[in-house]
């Protein structure tokens, strides 16, 4: 589906207990194309009373849901995939004029989501416990339950798939949730919980509550949260945090990277600067796990700068429903943040070998930007840009290239581009990051898991690991003794 073919309403008020739900205080924001700058429809801006309603909706589905049979739960979770599978085009064509991505990286994106749903609706009967062996009287075994209402605070550069991302173990484990999408990209949300909501599960299963900071902080406040699964900025995690040792609520946070690429003069160059290109000005560089840093050996550093800053320049800007190469940025304020970085790299002192100047049309574009001659200690080189800005840091060794890539705050990701599998194996070992690529990037799927090092975040989302965020265990010990149990000091 074209988004110019979307039937929108003027107004999208929050998803609760399976149904639009006018907000308390009637307040609305603007929903903004990031293409044109222009508002095209107005979300609820919900506050502490929709949120109690969220919670107490999800509360009541929490205790049928749990109580449902795993296979009938499983089911259920499969259908939702379907479901999303059913509505891909149109959820796709609602993401990029929302977000601003191109149409196809939006297709994408919604059929990951599907695949959360299809990935973990497989576990529901498998939650298995353990029996732990404590001698001839003693049975004594764990269960994993569920918390109960899961919050998801989400942010806007793949609102649809992080939405299935959280959502679907979530929901495996047992759990309801509540979710909060980022003010700059609600719809695609608001649509999957109502799609959500046409399958059998219960009312209030998935309810999203739409707004800023405020509302998140709701949210995360709210006594009758029991898990908080966040993605976005270190500050806010950190907030996050903050509220949570209030009510001792556990938290799962994925707070972004600045990502290092080593390339050995060993690589394949060619299919290297394909990949790097590929994995910073993907979404625009507003991936958590983008290529920000490519750390290139001495002796291949100029071949390698042309060959990016070639790849660079043949990227197509248009708007996501033209479907090129590259979107606008989400958001004004990304727009902002990613041009002021771009004066910053070059007031360091590092060089703009292409891109930097915003092309003169509306929309909030920036080209593929490629510095080089950065080193470590810049700004640049230091912090999350979360724009298609690659910084370019020679090395001259294989010990040097390893303290560079550790040498920051976080530990996302990082990708090692060589021939010499010992070489891979040696820096995979040490490299300060929850995921590495050896020749490739961006092969997270469902299936692996995915989190921080460092101030990159707690916790893992996808794979097996995800789940457990979302049960908790109880051990069960029975007297099977004919006699009274022997009590410790008794
Ligand atoms: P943010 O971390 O403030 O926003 C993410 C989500 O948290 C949004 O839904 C927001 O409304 C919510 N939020 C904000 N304050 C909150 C609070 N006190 N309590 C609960 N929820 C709250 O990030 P923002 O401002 O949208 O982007 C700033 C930077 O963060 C980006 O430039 C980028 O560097 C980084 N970021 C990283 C992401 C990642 O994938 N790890 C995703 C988005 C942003
Ligand atoms: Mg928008």
């Amino acid at each position: 589906m074209h988004p110019g073919d979307l039937d929108l309403e003027s107004a999208y008020d929050p998803f609760i207990d399976g149904a639009w739900t006018p907000p308390a205080d009637d307040s609305y924001d603007e929903v903004v194309n990031p293409a044109t700058e222009e508002a095209f429809t107005t979300v609820a801006r919900c506050t502490e009373p929709d949120v109690d309603a969220a919670v107490a909706a999800a509360r009541e589905a929490f205790a049928e849901w749990r109580e449902m049979p795993p296979a009938e739960r499983g089911r259920l979770v499969y259908a939702i995939g379907q479901q999303i599978r059913d509505h891909l085009g149109e959820l796709a064509a609602l993401e990029s004029l929302d977000q601003g991505k191109p149409l196809s990286q939006a297709k994408s994106d919604i059929e990951s989501a599907a695949r959360y749903f299809e990935y973990y609706a497989g576990f529901t009967d498998k939650l298995e416990g353990r029996s732990i062996p404590l001698g001839p009287d003693k049975l004594d075994f764990t269960i994993r339950e569920p918390y109960g209402v899961s919050a998801q605070i989400t942010p806007w550069n793949f609102p649809g798939n992080l939405f299935a991302r959280g959502t679907a173990p979530a929901l495996v484990g047992g759990n309801a949730v509540v979710l909060k999408p980022a003010p700059q990209t609600p719809l695609s949300s608001l649509r999957l919980a109502e799609l959500c909501a046409e399958t059998d599960v219960p009312d209030g299963l998935i309810n999203v509550v739409p707004g800023g900071g405020e509302t998140g902080a709701a949210v995360t406040s709210h006594e009758g949260i029991d898990t908080i699964t966040f993605t976005g900025s270190v500050p806010t995690g950190q907030t996050i945090m903050r509220t949570a040792a209030e009510t001792i609520t556990p938290v799962t946070l994925e707070l972004g990277g600045k990502n290092p690429a080593l390339v050995f003069p060993d690589a394949d160059l060619e299919a290297t600067a394909e990949t790097v290109a590929t994995a910073i000005f993907t979404n625009a560089g507003q991936v958590c796990s983008a290529a920000d840093r490519a750390l290139i050996h001495e002796s291949v550093y100029d071949e390698f700068v042309e060959r990016i800053v070639s790849l660079a320049d043949d990227y197509e800007l248009a708007p996501g429903d033209e479907d090129a190469d590259m979107g606008p940025l989400a958001s004004a304020e990304q727009y902002e943040k990613v041009t002021s970085y771009i004066d910053v790299g070059q007031s360091e002192g590092a060089t703009l070998a292409t891109g930097g100047t915003p092309p003169d049309r509306r929309g909030y574009f920036v080209p593929p930007t490629v510095f080089t001659d950065v080193s470590s200690e810049m700004r640049i080189a230091q912090e999350e840009i979360f724009g298609p800005v690659l910084c370019v840091i020679p090395f001259s060794t294989e010990a040097e290239a390893l303290e560079i890539a550790n040498d920051v705050d976080y530990g996302l990701v990082s990708g090692i581009f060589t021939s010499d599998v010992s070489r891979a194996g040696r820096l995979a070992r040490r490299l300060e990051a929850g995921n590495v690529y050896v020749n490739d990037w961006f092969v997270d799927t469902q299936q692996t898991p995915f989190g921080g090092y460092k101030r990159s975040g707690i916790g893992r989302e996808k794979g097996l690991e995800a789940l457990e965020s979302y049960v908790q265990s109880k051990n069960v010990a029975i007297n099977i003794g004919d006699g009274g149990g022997n009590l410790p000091g008794a």
